[in-house]
């Protein structure tokens, strides 16, 4: 018999049609571990579609199913693992670097990867960065590794990502060009960042709008970058974000210009997530 191609071949014969039907092929991969959603009319063939998942793609170790949104204030994603390895630690490589993630503890996506590259592209010889809501590391270390960046400081809240940050550090040799930095934006860029970088990424696309002024005050006076993330309605995606970006600058007694903006995914069928980059004088 051939070896089937895809998740709906692998599961003809094991599932109703009208379970098949509900089937939700798409999955993230995060090196070893694929996540994928089963919908409830499945939950009780779970198992089976996970030993389906693994079969046809033997690069995968575990296979964990979501059972439920990113949740509070770290962002972490309810996960259970189905089938494979009972383990919830991947290695994941993205753009020459490795990441430990794990992925029951902390928040991470594979998906804004062309993002990272885009950035780090755009940053100059010894620019200061500002890695805020750094997470495990990916936006920092990635931009350490591919760009000629001085310096880049992360700031993480949740502990456990913090020490998975500081070991990702170390497990990419970037020691001398990224700082982590446990505690939350609002407290520590006042107290210790003020002025201090050339650019500042904000990977928070819910919530991220109340984090603008610290972004705008971390910005040296001559000058420099933000990229700012949201998630916006589909049929009005940009006025009201550069509105906010606006009156934030000008509360700050600066200036925001816009410099680019563009759609990064969908999210949900009447939201997607977008990105804008400005510049700070
Ligand atoms: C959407 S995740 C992005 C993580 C990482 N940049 C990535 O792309 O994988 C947001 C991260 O910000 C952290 N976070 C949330 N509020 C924070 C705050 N006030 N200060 C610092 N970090 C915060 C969360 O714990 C979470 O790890």
């Amino acid at each position: 018999m051939q070896k089937p191609r895809n998740l709906k071949e692998a599961l003809r014969g094991k599932l109703s049609k009208g379970e098949l039907w509900h089937l939700r092929t798409s999955f993230d991969s995060v090196g070893n571990i694929a996540v994928i959603e089963v919908p409830p009319e499945l939950e009780r063939k779970e198992k089976l579609i996970g030993e389906a998942l693994l079969k046809i793609n033997p690069q995968f170790e575990t296979v964990c199913k979501i059972f439920g949104a990113h949740k509070g204030e770290f962002r972490i994603q309810p996960i259970k693992v189905i089938a494979g390895k009972k383990r919830k630690l991947a290695t994941y490589r993205e753009s020459g670097c490795t990441f430990k993630v794990d992925l029951g503890k902390v928040f991470f996506s594979p998906r804004l990867s062309h993002e990272r590259l885009r950035i780090s592209k755009q940053i100059k010889k010894g620019e200061v960065v500002g890695a805020f809501f750094a997470g495990v590391g990916p936006f920092p270390i990635i931009f350490a590794k591919n760009s000629p960046l001085e310096k880049a400081i992360a700031i993480e809240l949740n502990p456990n990502a913090f020490k998975q940050l500081r070991e990702n550090i170390v497990l990419n040799k970037v020691q001398g060009k990224v700082e982590a930095v446990l505690g939350d934006v609002k407290k520590v860029v006042p107290r210790r960042f003020k002025g201090a970088f050339d650019r500042v990424v904000m990977p928070l696309p819910k919530g991220g709008e109340s984090f603008l002024r610290e972004a705008i005050i971390s910005i040296k006076p001559e000058g420099g970058t933000i990229h700012f993330y949201q998630f916006v309605p589909v049929e009005e995606p940009y006025a009201s974000t550069i509105k906010l970006i606006k009156d934030e600058a000008k509360k700050a007694g600066r200036k925001a210009r816009i410099v680019f903006k563009r759609k990064v995914r969908s999210y949900s069928p009447a939201t997607i997530q977008i990105v804008v980059d400005f510049f700070v004088k």
